[in-house]
């Protein structure tokens, strides 16, 4: 089931989200993602950014690999995800967000991480990561804390968006006056 992507200006972005627990329907929850992040024809989704205030998110490198084969295909679900160690060295990237149409940024992240996580069985995992994984885990688990890729840009650059984030703010609000069909 694909469902609306929460726009910058939404309070659910700015929201701590809850850890997910055996009481929540987590295969319901990974297929809205999933189906919501591929029809965006987007590379990371989180679970605030369509409205359920959960630690959870998804990737999807496939938009990626159809541009640059070298780029590693992996699709997957994390839960109640973690960085458990970071490597020193820091790479600028450009990022963007579903949640923030048409704008790029370079924002500056360490390049390898250690992370933990759980899958839809609740099997706990640790793997290292690098490259585009962990740029957009990194993305992701931010949103998890309510934390925007717009919080880490350069004030200078920040500034610059002042007109075109103002017009997302708008298209929030008319969002906010739609209904929201979410049945978790
Ligand atoms: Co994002």
């Amino acid at each position: 089931m694909e469902v609306p992507i929460i726009l910058y200006g939404s309070s659910s972005l700015r929201k701590h989200c809850k850890e997910v627990n055996d009481t929540d329907d987590v295969h319901q929850i990974s297929r809205m993602l999933l189906e919501t992040l591929k029809k965006a024809k987007g590379i990371g989704l989180a679970a605030p950014q369509i409205n359920l205030i959960k630690r959870a998110f998804v990737i999807d490198t496939s938009p990626l690999n159809e541009d640059d084969l070298a780029i590693e295909k992996f699709e997957g679900i994390f839960i109640n995800p973690e960085i458990i160690d970071i490597d020193s060295k820091n790479i600028i990237f450009r990022e963007g967000c579903l949640s923030f149409p048409d704008i790029f940024e370079e924002v500056t992240r360490p390049e390898k991480i250690l992370v933990r996580f759980q899958d839809v069985l609740f099997i706990t995992h640790e793997e290292e990561l690098d490259g585009i994984k962990s740029r957009i885990f990194q993305h992701e688990l931010d949103h998890l804390n309510g934390i925007l890729f717009i919080d880490k840009i350069n004030l200078i650059n920040k500034k610059l968006l002042t007109s075109k984030l103002n017009k997302i703010k708008k298209l929030s609000k008319n969002q906010k006056n739609q209904q929201y069909a979410n049945t978790i």
